[in-house]
Protein backbone atom coordinates (compact mmCIF):
# COMPACT_ATOMS: atom_id res chain seq x y z
CA UNK A 1 0.00 0.00 0.00
CA UNK A 2 1.39 3.18 -0.61
CA UNK A 3 2.87 5.44 1.91
CA UNK A 4 -0.37 8.04 1.09
CA UNK A 5 -3.03 5.76 1.79
CA UNK A 6 -1.25 4.26 4.96
CA UNK A 7 -1.41 7.58 6.12
CA UNK A 8 -5.09 8.08 5.44
CA UNK A 9 -5.88 4.96 7.39
CA UNK A 10 -3.34 5.62 9.91
CA UNK A 11 -5.04 9.25 10.68
CA UNK A 12 -8.69 7.61 10.92
CA UNK A 13 -7.15 5.25 14.10
CA UNK A 14 -7.03 2.39 11.70
CA UNK A 15 -3.25 1.86 12.67
CA UNK A 16 -0.77 -0.39 10.70
CA UNK A 17 -3.51 -3.07 10.89
CA UNK A 18 -4.64 -2.58 7.30
CA UNK A 19 -1.20 -3.24 5.88
CA UNK A 20 -0.56 -5.57 3.32
CA UNK A 21 1.36 -7.84 4.65
CA UNK A 22 1.92 -11.14 3.34
CA UNK A 23 -0.75 -13.06 2.64
CA UNK A 24 -1.91 -15.86 4.80
CA UNK A 25 -2.09 -19.82 3.80
CA UNK A 26 -4.93 -19.94 0.84
CA UNK A 27 -7.84 -21.92 1.47
CA UNK A 28 -8.14 -25.32 -0.71
CA UNK A 29 -10.59 -24.29 -3.12
CA UNK A 30 -11.24 -27.96 -3.38
CA UNK A 31 -11.89 -28.29 -0.13
CA UNK A 32 -14.68 -25.87 0.18
CA UNK A 33 -17.86 -26.50 2.31
CA UNK A 34 -20.99 -25.16 0.64
CA UNK A 35 -24.09 -23.86 2.39
CA UNK A 36 -27.10 -26.02 1.87
CA UNK A 37 -29.58 -24.64 -0.64
CA UNK A 38 -31.56 -21.87 1.64
CA UNK A 39 -35.85 -22.94 1.64
CA UNK A 40 -37.28 -20.56 -1.25
CA UNK A 41 -40.50 -20.14 0.71
CA UNK A 42 -41.40 -16.65 2.28
CA UNK A 43 -41.46 -16.88 5.82
CA UNK A 44 -45.32 -17.27 6.03
CA UNK A 45 -47.02 -14.85 8.83
CA UNK A 46 -49.04 -11.82 9.40
CA UNK A 47 -48.00 -8.91 7.10
CA UNK A 48 -46.99 -11.07 3.96
CA UNK A 49 -47.74 -9.71 0.74
CA UNK A 50 -48.26 -12.17 -2.63
CA UNK A 51 -44.56 -11.51 -3.15
CA UNK A 52 -42.89 -14.71 -3.36
CA UNK A 53 -39.99 -16.21 -3.52
CA UNK A 54 -40.00 -17.84 -7.24
CA UNK A 55 -41.10 -14.63 -8.40
CA UNK A 56 -38.44 -12.60 -6.93
CA UNK A 57 -36.10 -15.28 -8.25
CA UNK A 58 -36.54 -14.07 -11.78
CA UNK A 59 -36.88 -10.31 -11.46
CA UNK A 60 -34.23 -8.23 -12.93
CA UNK A 61 -32.07 -5.61 -11.19
CA UNK A 62 -34.98 -2.93 -11.60
CA UNK A 63 -37.86 -4.86 -10.48
CA UNK A 64 -36.33 -5.93 -8.00
CA UNK A 65 -34.86 -2.98 -6.28
CA UNK A 66 -38.55 -1.40 -6.92
CA UNK A 67 -40.25 -4.55 -5.31
CA UNK A 68 -37.51 -4.32 -2.24
CA UNK A 69 -38.78 -0.87 -1.49
CA UNK A 70 -42.01 -1.43 -1.57
CA UNK A 71 -41.74 -4.93 0.24
CA UNK A 72 -44.33 -5.89 3.57
CA UNK A 73 -42.87 -9.51 3.60
CA UNK A 74 -42.83 -8.98 7.09
CA UNK A 75 -43.29 -6.58 9.44
CA UNK A 76 -39.95 -4.45 9.65
CA UNK A 77 -42.00 -2.41 6.90
CA UNK A 78 -44.37 -0.76 9.33
CA UNK A 79 -40.86 1.58 10.97
CA UNK A 80 -39.25 2.13 7.95
CA UNK A 81 -37.95 5.31 6.70
CA UNK A 82 -36.53 4.01 3.43
CA UNK A 83 -35.96 0.18 2.54
CA UNK A 84 -32.06 -0.07 1.71
CA UNK A 85 -31.83 -2.62 -1.59
CA UNK A 86 -27.81 -2.35 -1.39
CA UNK A 87 -24.97 -0.02 -3.50
CA UNK A 88 -22.66 -0.55 -5.99
CA UNK A 89 -21.10 -2.46 -9.33
CA UNK A 90 -23.97 -4.74 -10.78
CA UNK A 91 -20.86 -6.98 -12.18
CA UNK A 92 -18.64 -6.70 -8.84
CA UNK A 93 -15.93 -9.26 -8.04
CA UNK A 94 -16.49 -8.66 -4.73
CA UNK A 95 -20.14 -8.74 -2.67
CA UNK A 96 -20.12 -7.21 1.33
CA UNK A 97 -22.86 -8.70 3.13
CA UNK A 98 -24.29 -6.80 6.47
CA UNK A 99 -26.53 -7.76 8.64
CA UNK A 100 -29.22 -4.83 8.01
CA UNK A 101 -29.81 -1.34 8.04
CA UNK A 102 -29.34 0.79 11.24
CA UNK A 103 -30.84 4.10 12.16
CA UNK A 104 -28.61 6.59 9.89
CA UNK A 105 -28.89 3.70 6.59
CA UNK A 106 -32.89 3.64 6.97
CA UNK A 107 -32.87 7.41 7.09
CA UNK A 108 -31.02 8.01 4.24
CA UNK A 109 -31.73 4.86 2.01
CA UNK A 110 -28.14 3.60 1.42
CA UNK A 111 -26.02 0.89 3.16
CA UNK A 112 -23.01 1.62 5.89
CA UNK A 113 -23.22 5.38 5.81
CA UNK A 114 -22.60 5.63 9.54
CA UNK A 115 -19.12 4.67 11.31
CA UNK A 116 -19.09 1.43 10.74
CA UNK A 117 -19.50 2.13 7.08
CA UNK A 118 -16.27 3.94 7.39
CA UNK A 119 -14.09 1.29 8.75
CA UNK A 120 -15.87 -1.05 5.85
CA UNK A 121 -14.35 1.61 3.25
CA UNK A 122 -10.85 1.29 4.91
CA UNK A 123 -11.17 -2.14 4.87
CA UNK A 124 -11.86 -2.25 1.41
CA UNK A 125 -9.43 0.37 0.36
CA UNK A 126 -6.77 -1.71 2.26
CA UNK A 127 -7.89 -4.17 -0.44
CA UNK A 128 -7.67 -1.46 -3.03
CA UNK A 129 -10.62 -1.86 -3.62
CA UNK A 130 -13.70 1.09 -3.19
CA UNK A 131 -17.21 1.08 -2.69
CA UNK A 132 -18.94 1.07 -5.87
CA UNK A 133 -15.58 0.07 -8.18
CA UNK A 134 -15.37 -3.87 -8.05
CA UNK A 135 -18.02 -4.28 -4.98
CA UNK A 136 -21.49 -4.21 -3.90
CA UNK A 137 -22.57 -3.70 -0.69
CA UNK A 138 -26.05 -5.06 0.32
CA UNK A 139 -27.61 -6.66 3.64
CA UNK A 140 -29.57 -9.72 4.64
CA UNK A 141 -32.36 -7.61 5.42
CA UNK A 142 -33.19 -4.43 3.62
CA UNK A 143 -35.58 -2.61 6.60
CA UNK A 144 -34.09 -1.78 9.96
CA UNK A 145 -34.86 -4.06 12.47
CA UNK A 146 -35.67 -1.68 15.36
CA UNK A 147 -36.36 -2.71 19.05
CA UNK A 148 -38.81 -1.79 21.21
CA UNK A 149 -36.59 1.04 22.95
CA UNK A 150 -36.31 2.66 19.25
CA UNK A 151 -32.17 1.39 19.13
CA UNK A 152 -30.94 -0.72 16.59
CA UNK A 153 -31.48 -4.91 17.16
CA UNK A 154 -30.47 -7.70 14.70
CA UNK A 155 -33.42 -8.99 13.03
CA UNK A 156 -35.33 -12.22 13.85
CA UNK A 157 -35.04 -15.59 12.26
CA UNK A 158 -38.77 -14.80 10.32
CA UNK A 159 -37.38 -11.44 9.34
CA UNK A 160 -34.46 -13.13 7.81
CA UNK A 161 -36.29 -16.11 6.05
CA UNK A 162 -38.87 -13.11 4.75
CA UNK A 163 -36.02 -11.22 3.21
CA UNK A 164 -33.38 -13.79 2.18
CA UNK A 165 -34.98 -14.38 -1.22
CA UNK A 166 -34.11 -10.69 -2.42
CA UNK A 167 -30.28 -11.37 -1.17
CA UNK A 168 -30.05 -14.94 -3.20
CA UNK A 169 -31.35 -12.58 -5.99
CA UNK A 170 -28.68 -10.24 -6.01
CA UNK A 171 -26.07 -12.68 -5.90
CA UNK A 172 -27.70 -14.70 -8.75
CA UNK A 173 -27.41 -11.58 -10.49
CA UNK A 174 -24.35 -10.26 -9.31
CA UNK A 175 -22.41 -13.39 -9.40
CA UNK A 176 -19.39 -12.11 -7.56
CA UNK A 177 -16.02 -14.43 -7.06
CA UNK A 178 -16.02 -13.86 -3.28
CA UNK A 179 -18.97 -12.83 -0.62
CA UNK A 180 -17.71 -11.78 2.28
CA UNK A 181 -20.23 -12.34 5.56
CA UNK A 182 -19.79 -9.64 7.28
CA UNK A 183 -20.50 -10.94 11.22
CA UNK A 184 -22.58 -13.79 12.29
CA UNK A 185 -25.74 -12.69 11.11
CA UNK A 186 -24.70 -12.56 7.70
CA UNK A 187 -22.90 -15.91 7.75
CA UNK A 188 -25.92 -18.11 9.64
CA UNK A 189 -27.86 -16.71 7.06
CA UNK A 190 -26.16 -17.60 4.03
CA UNK A 191 -24.88 -20.93 5.74
CA UNK A 192 -28.45 -21.75 7.26
CA UNK A 193 -27.28 -22.17 10.64
CA UNK A 194 -29.45 -21.00 13.95
CA UNK A 195 -28.68 -17.48 15.21
CA UNK A 196 -27.34 -18.63 18.40
CA UNK A 197 -23.83 -20.16 16.03
CA UNK A 198 -21.07 -18.37 17.21
CA UNK A 199 -18.75 -16.25 14.76
CA UNK A 200 -15.52 -18.00 16.08
CA UNK A 201 -16.88 -21.07 14.59
CA UNK A 202 -17.38 -20.33 11.45
CA UNK A 203 -14.26 -18.12 10.58
CA UNK A 204 -11.27 -19.86 9.27
CA UNK A 205 -12.65 -22.63 7.29
CA UNK A 206 -12.85 -22.52 3.47
CA UNK A 207 -17.02 -22.20 2.63
CA UNK A 208 -18.67 -21.22 -0.45
CA UNK A 209 -22.34 -20.32 -0.95
CA UNK A 210 -23.99 -21.67 -4.30
CA UNK A 211 -20.48 -22.25 -5.45
CA UNK A 212 -18.79 -19.41 -5.11
CA UNK A 213 -16.22 -18.79 -2.09
CA UNK A 214 -17.92 -17.51 0.93
CA UNK A 215 -15.13 -15.68 3.50
CA UNK A 216 -16.25 -14.86 7.11
CA UNK A 217 -15.23 -11.95 9.44
CA UNK A 218 -16.14 -9.82 11.91
CA UNK A 219 -18.68 -7.18 11.49
CA UNK A 220 -17.11 -3.64 11.48
CA UNK A 221 -19.29 -2.50 14.11
CA UNK A 222 -18.00 -5.06 16.09
CA UNK A 223 -14.39 -3.95 15.02
CA UNK A 224 -14.93 -0.89 16.19
CA UNK A 225 -16.02 -2.31 19.62
CA UNK A 226 -12.99 -4.25 19.57
CA UNK A 227 -10.01 -2.96 17.41
CA UNK A 228 -7.64 -5.67 18.52
CA UNK A 229 -9.42 -7.91 16.68
CA UNK A 230 -8.77 -6.07 13.35
CA UNK A 231 -5.51 -8.09 12.70
CA UNK A 232 -8.25 -11.34 12.15
CA UNK A 233 -10.15 -9.72 10.39
CA UNK A 234 -7.38 -8.95 7.98
CA UNK A 235 -6.41 -12.60 7.80
CA UNK A 236 -9.84 -13.20 6.93
CA UNK A 237 -9.92 -10.80 3.98
CA UNK A 238 -6.68 -11.80 3.03
CA UNK A 239 -8.15 -15.50 2.37
CA UNK A 240 -11.07 -13.93 0.36
CA UNK A 241 -8.48 -12.12 -1.89
CA UNK A 242 -6.84 -15.69 -2.42
CA UNK A 243 -9.88 -17.54 -3.54
CA UNK A 244 -10.17 -14.25 -6.01
CA UNK A 245 -6.65 -14.40 -7.15
CA UNK A 246 -5.39 -17.25 -6.33
CA UNK A 247 -2.33 -15.65 -4.28
N1 LIG B 1 -24.76 -2.52 9.79
C1 LIG B 1 -25.11 -3.41 8.83
O1 LIG B 1 -25.03 -4.60 9.03
N2 LIG B 1 -25.54 -2.91 7.67
C2 LIG B 1 -25.63 -1.62 7.40
O2 LIG B 1 -26.04 -1.26 6.29
C3 LIG B 1 -25.26 -0.73 8.41
C4 LIG B 1 -24.81 -1.19 9.61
Amino acid sequence: MNPDKLRKLEQMGLGPVWQRRGLPDTPAQDSLIDAPALADDAAGGPGHDPVLADDISGMDWETLEATIRQCTRCRLCEDRHHAVPGTGDRNARWLFVGEGPGRNEDLQGEPFVGPAGKLLDNMMRALDLARGEQTYIANVVKCRPVGADGRDRPPSADEVSACLPYLKRQIDLIRPQVIVALGKTAAGSLLGLPGDVSLGSLRGQPRSFAGIPLAITYHPAYLLRKPTDKARAWRDLCAARSAIDGH
